[in-house]
């Protein structure tokens, strides 16, 4: 049961798909108070739980923080971070009363879940100007799957999408992504995707490809794909500001950029230097960005990542100068207004600033709507243009799209990654937990820069969380330059790699299902353990190991120089390892708490009571996988339903596609 309220003059996000009527009556579950922009509150109880809001910091129990929804470019992952790169303002109230939340507001929004004061639950906003949507239900899952059923469905990628893809900011020329690509198939490491990431583009500008390292693109493409392996390039929110470049002609000349309070395109420095922002708000701008994806696709490419569209800036003109001026009346007179403490601050402040946000505009349906009002639309945005284009291109075929900035609603064009994170341990949980977060807000293709973006990653520390990536959705493995280089076959022991990347492969059809089957029924392919067993008081505070679709349980070993973990299992179930040499070891463990031993190099899974899962043989590409005749492991006697495709078109509901297999 969802009622929904209505405040003041809303913006018109399109989160919400479902049609549902505004409230007659019925209560918000709190007290909203409309004296200073908007602010909800209610009580909560010393065992409520808090759940859900996606992309954000700390634990699967949102409770004892203060997040705010502010799309950010943020490198800095650290525990006191209050705002990622998207915005999912759904959550769920679980204990003395349950009931889920979803506000719907494109703006700042403060979630201070019992952080200011432990009994309370407050969320504000600036503007009285967002629809509330209350929803009712038995249990959190239930409402969660009412939340889902609400915004429509969850993007589905291409079959190849749940491969191995390797990626580093630094690759270049040919010859670098021939290395990897000769680094995988060599040592046999299975592999389906090479990410190209801004060093591919000519100057940094978007649909462009370096003239010098990349002449004849489509052949490059084509003998990339000769080895089974997809190139899967970047785009960029700014479109660089140079004469004679055709996307920003043509984008100057329609007038399909962000515009300045006078009606001058707004200019902001990115990777290219100056740039415009396409206007992705506005429809007519947003089908023709939306268009110049086919430069691309057209070559052979199949999918892309959209990146730095918080939109992020690294500074604009104004903010430069207006710095600049103070300190230069710093120089005049030190013991002036300026201070000393202001100098660096002046500089650091440049980048993302909200002055610079309020200075421009966007043109939807006919009105005018200044940026920070609808800050948190523009990743959404870029990546519906890109959806929506491929639509346009070919309704039959699946692309693969994700994105780094997000609002709920996204979920229906594209996945995401968690940003710049850390080759820091600490980071192998954060993205185990942001999991199921982000699955409750639609964001089902999703996954973490594997081995850690930022910092030199450890042999360990790679194989550790290369063992939760054979889970997640999108497995990529990425980094920034300047840092250790972590593809798979740099490291010592490359077998071991081999092993864990062919563990994903051998689960891939069972993954794949259960990712299908969540995405056709609004379901979530990773949960707490708290919505399969909410009876069980101790589940809903395991903070470490999540249900992967019907069947199975995971744990993985996040600490360094660990040789096993406790876990705790609710129920019965099957400790499934899969060992080095390609055998896998299974034996039942009672329901409670074990310390399990797991090597740096096995990949650790738990089946429930009474259920079974297949095993394919290894391939070195998912094309390759042969599904006729797979190994069942788990519980004799029982059986699974399998939901297989082509892993290419979108014929979701033809009945052929699910099968019965037998343990
Ligand atoms: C920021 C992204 O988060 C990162 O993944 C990428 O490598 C850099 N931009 C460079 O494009």
């Amino acid at each position: 049961m969802v009622q929904k309220y209505v405040y003041g003059t809303p913006f018109e996000t399109e989160a919400v798909t479902a049609r549902i009527d505004r409230a007659k009556g019925g209560s918000v579950c709190g007290e909203v108070s409309l004296d200073d922009g908007f602010c909800f509150t209610c009580a909560l109880e010393d065992d409520d739980v808090v759940y859900g809001l996606g992309e954000a910091n700390r634990g699967i129990n949102k409770r004892g923080f203060c997040y705010v929804s502010d799309c950010t470019d943020t490198p800095h992952h650290t525990e006191d971070l209050q705002s990622f790169y998207g915005a999912h303002n759904f959550i769920v109230v679980s204990g003395s009363r349950t009931f889920g939340l979803f506000v719907d507001y494109p703006s700042k929004l403060t979630f201070d879940i019992g952080f200011t004061r432990m009994d309370r639950l407050s969320i504000t906003c600036e503007r009285a100007d967002l629809y509330l949507y209350v929803i009712d239900g038995e249990t959190p899952y239930d409402i969660v799957k009412q939340f889902r059923r609400m915004i429509g469905r969850s993007y589905i990628p291409p079959k190849f999408a749940f491969g191995f893809g390797q990626s580093r900011w630094g690759y270049r020329t040919k010859e670098d992504f021939r290395e990897v690509a000769e680094g995988y198939r060599k040592n046999h490491i299975p592999i389906d995707m090479i990410y190209m990431d801004i060093d591919y583009m000519q100057d940094y500008k978007d649909f462009t490809l370096n003239e010098e390292n990349f002449p004849d693109f489509p052949a490059f493409v084509r003998e990339i794909k000769e080895q089974q392996i997809r190139l899967i390039p970047i785009i960029d929110a700014g479109v660089k500001i140079e004469d004679g470049y055709e996307v920003y002609e043509e984008g100057v000349k329609n007038g399909y950029f962000c515009k300045r309070e006078d009606g001058s395109d707004f200019v902001a420095a990115v990777w290219p230097g100056y740039t415009h922002f396409p206007d992705v708000l506005n429809p007519e701008a947003r089908q023709w960005f939306g268009d110049k994806y086919k430069l691309l696709t057209d070559q052979g490419i199949e999918g892309f990542w959209n990146d730095m569209n918080e939109p992020a800036i690294f500074y604009t003109p104004e903010g430069v100068r207006e710095a600049a001026e103070k300190v230069q009346a710093f120089f005049r007179n030190p013991a002036g207004e300026v201070s000393n403490m202001d100098v660096d601050v002046l500089v650091e402040g440049l980048a993302n600033n909200e002055k610079d946000y309020a200075s421009f505009y966007h043109q939807v349906n006919g009105q005018r709507v200044r940026h920070d009002k609808v800050h948190n639309l523009f990743g959404y945005n870029m990546t519906r243009a890109a959806g929506e284009a491929f639509e346009r291109l070919d309704p039959e075929k699946r692309f693969l799209m994700f994105s780094r900035s997000s609002y709920v609603g996204m979920h229906r064009y594209g996945g995401i990654w968690m940003g710049d994170n850390m080759s820091w341990w600490s980071h192998i949980l954060l993205n185990l937990r942001m999991l199921p977060s982000l699955n409750m807000c639609g964001f089902l293709y999703t996954g973490a820069d594997l081995g850690g973006f930022n910092a030199d990653a450890s042999r360990d520390l790679v194989l550790r969380w290369m063992a939760l990536g054979v889970f997640t959705p999108l497995m990529r493995n990425h980094s920034s330059m300047g840092t250790r280089e972590q593809e798979c076959f740099r490291f010592e022991r490359v077998e071991d790699f081999r092993h864990i990347v062919e563990v994903r492969y051998r689960l891939l059809p069972y993954l794949y299902s259960e990712y299908m089957k969540a995405a056709l029924e609004d379901d979530m392919y990773a949960k707490p353990l708290a919505f399969v067993y909410p009876q069980d008081a101790h589940a809903v505070q395991v903070e470490d190991q999540l249900i992967l679709g019907d069947e199975i349980m995971i744990a993985p070993v996040y600490t360094q120089n660990a040789k096993g973990r406790y876990v705790y299992l609710p129920e019965e179930m099957m400790f499934v390892k899969f060992m080095p040499d390609g055998s896998i070891c299974q034996e039942m463990l009672p329901a409670g708490h074990h310390y399990v031993d797991i090597a740096l190099n096995e990949v650790p899974l738990f089946i429930r009571k009474g259920k079974c899962i297949p095993v394919a043989e290894t391939a070195e590409y998912v094309e390759a996988l042969d599904t006729t005749d797979m190994k069942m492991i788990g519980y004799p006697g029982s059986s699974y339903t399998l939901y297989e495709d082509d892993g290419i078109h979108k014929d979701y509901d033809n009945p052929a596609n699910r099968r019965i297999l037998k343990s």
